[in-house]
């Protein structure tokens, strides 16, 4: 059976001391959610280490944004997936649009990302969606088929059972402008079917894939009653720990 999860992203907000006092907010009203539901916050580099240090031996779990798409060595500003690791957390996202948008990650630089963070033993959310274009050309159910395939497919039947699928509408991020439940269902369910058809019907059963874009307490009941949507990865929302604690309480 697959996991429900509701994953903060703090994308590049909150100082050290504001991060760990939202860590500690979250944390604190952790226990009001069902014992099903996953709870994982997203913090900057800088902040993975001491929000382990408040989120560690709580149901709290902890990840980073984004990693390197290489070991080690001369990169200058880059941090490595097993420099994530070693600092406690337990999960990386990949491929968030902002980092397709604005810093050129593509497909072949996210399989090599997705490959260090398995090996050292991080679990992944993979980001994929549509941006406004593509959605209003008709195309959005092609390309989220291309980078789960340019992506996905690298990988085996075991490995998926260490990353979730994120499935966040480039033009919902962060505009107020959420997917209707029904617009996001759809998709929801043609990622479960493409995930069957390469991996088999218990892979797909067994993926959990959250939504993302402009998810808040106010719409988060209706998304996550779809029978594909297991979950939410949350921006604007998760920097308050009473709206991200909200949409949890929202299954
Ligand atoms: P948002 O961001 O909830 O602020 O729209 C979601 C995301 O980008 O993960």
């Amino acid at each position: 059976m697959r996991k429900k999860i509701v994953a903060g992203n703090w994308k590049m907000n909150t100082t050290v001391p504001e991060g760990v006092e939202l860590a500690k907010a979250v944390v604190a009203r952790s226990a009001e959610v069902p014992a099903g539901v996953g709870l994982i916050v997203a913090t900057p580099f800088t902040h993975l280490c001491p929000v382990a240090g408040v989120v560690g031996g709580t149901r709290v779990e902890l990840s980073a944004e984004n990693c390197a798409d290489k070991e080690k060595g001369a990169y200058t500003g880059e941090v490595s997936a097993a420099m994530v690791a070693s600092t406690g957390a337990q999960w990386t996202i990949l491929g968030h649009s902002e980092r397709r948008q604005y810093y050129g990650e593509t497909d072949e630089k996210l399989v090599e990302k997705v490959k260090l963070a398995l090996a050292n033993g991080l679990k992944v959310i993979l980001c994929v969606g549509e941006n406004l274009e593509e959605r209003e050309a008709g195309r959005h159910f092609e390309v989220v088929k291309t980078q789960i395939e340019n992506v996905l497919f690298q990988f085996t039947a075991e490995e998926m059972a260490s990353i979730v699928v994120a499935y966040e509408p480039v033009w919902a991020i962060g505009t107020g402008k959420t997917a209707t439940a029904g617009q996001a269902e759809e998709i929801h369910a043609c990622i479960r079917q493409i995930l069957a058809g390469h991996f088999g019907a218990q892979v797909a059963d067994d993926t959990t894939i959250l939504y993302g874009g402009s998810c808040k307490p106010s719409n988060a009941k209706e998304l996550f009653a779809q029978p594909d949507i297991d979950g939410g990865l949350i921006g604007g929302a998760a920097l308050k720990a009473d709206d991200f604690i909200g949409i949890a309480l929202s299954f």
